[in-house]
């Protein structure tokens, strides 16, 4: 059954996809989104409702969600490097926001918010896969105000009664992925680097491990978060491919020179266990990692 979905961060890299999907689909779709990742109001479906507002703005936002059955709770400023170096204005959208999405949820009647959590929460631990039984260890601003959300949105569950779910992303990829600056993520600057033809640059070793996942999967768990009636309690789950891949891995598979830099502030290793989230949601991520490479790297025209 069709639904109106109004999705914050619209207009950035998960958002994108998320969009095109639910219109094709057959849904309604607003975007919330301040723009300030970038003006990408080209890319965005005309069939897509858009209104430029910052998320803190509780009155605007539930102006614009009053009629809406769902929010899908993307807009964020997600990158681990640049909330080490901005603690303040990082935690300011990140969990100021998130608080303020869901209070504009509550006034305006939203049934359900799925908010975008994120596997930095788990930050090192001594087992892997990660799953939902570990205490989460914040390494980062970033991770930490990502897991204040998720709790954010637990309580606003059981306290207010308003529907809520956090899916834990692991390293998202896929088309509209920002390339460029220096908080880039790693598959979309490596993909830049290979086409300049530069070296790509990998921090510390490159035997640090991530759980690459493609947006499609995530998009498509979003939407079984959005729309189930097994959850709606707070639930979190974890929305990774299940695998893992060293740094110095995916440069292989991408392509061409190497050129090692200083290590960083980041986890060593992450997996996820997606145990729960296929029993509960009922959903399995399709797309392989070599699988979804290949096509960034034709539609670069790396092949
Ligand atoms: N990409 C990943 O690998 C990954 C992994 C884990 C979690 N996440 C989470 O998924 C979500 C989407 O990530 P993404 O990669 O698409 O990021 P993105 O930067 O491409 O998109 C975020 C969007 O939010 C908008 N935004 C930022 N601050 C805002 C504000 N105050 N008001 C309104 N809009 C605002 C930006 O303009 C941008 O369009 C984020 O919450 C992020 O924390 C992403």
């Amino acid at each position: 059954m069709e639904k109106n979905f109004l999705v914050t961060g619209g207009a950035g890299f998960i958002g994108t996809n998320l969009t095109k999907q639910l219109l094709q689909e057959g849904n309604k779709v607003i975007i919330v989104d301040d723009l300030s990742a970038g003006d990408h109001r080209d890319r965005l479906p005309e069939e897509a409702v858009f209104y430029k507002i910052d998320i803190r703005d509780t009155a605007a936002l539930t102006e614009v969600a009053k009629g809406v059955d769902v929010i899908i709770h993307l807009a964020a400023l997600p990158r681990v490097q640049f909330s080490i170096q901005h603690p303040q204005e990082t935690h300011d959208v990140n969990v100021n926001g998130t608080l303020s999405v869901l209070e504009a949820a509550r006034a305006a009647g939203v049934s359900r918010v799925v908010y975008a959590a994120s596997s930095s929460a788990y930050g090192d631990q001594e087992t892997l896969p990660l799953s939902l039984d570990l205490l989460p260890k914040p390494k980062s601003p970033y991770a930490l105000q990502k897991y204040f959300g998720e709790e954010l949105l637990r309580l606003w569950s059981s306290v207010y009664g308003l529907e809520t779910v956090s899916l834990r992303f692991f390293n998202v990829y896929g088309p509209y992925m920002d390339p460029d600056g220096a908080y880039a993520l790693v598959i979309g600057r490596f993909l830049k680097l290979a086409k300049e033809g530069a070296p790509l640059t990998i921090t510390g070793d490159g035997e640090q491990t991530r759980d690459f996942t493609h947006v499609s999967d995530v998009v498509n768990a979003l939407q079984k978060a959005a729309l189930s009636s097994e959850v709606g309690n707070g639930e979190v789950f974890n929305v990774g491919a299940g695998g893992e891949t060293s740094i110095n891995d995916l440069a292989a598979l991408i392509g061409g020179k190497v050129e090692y830099v200083t290590a960083r502030l980041e986890p060593k290793r992450t997996m996820a266990d997606i145990s729960e989230t296929k029993r509960c949601l009922g959903w399995e991520p399709q797309v392989t990692l070599p699988d979804g490479i290949r096509a960034l790297k034709q539609e670069a025209g790396l092949l």
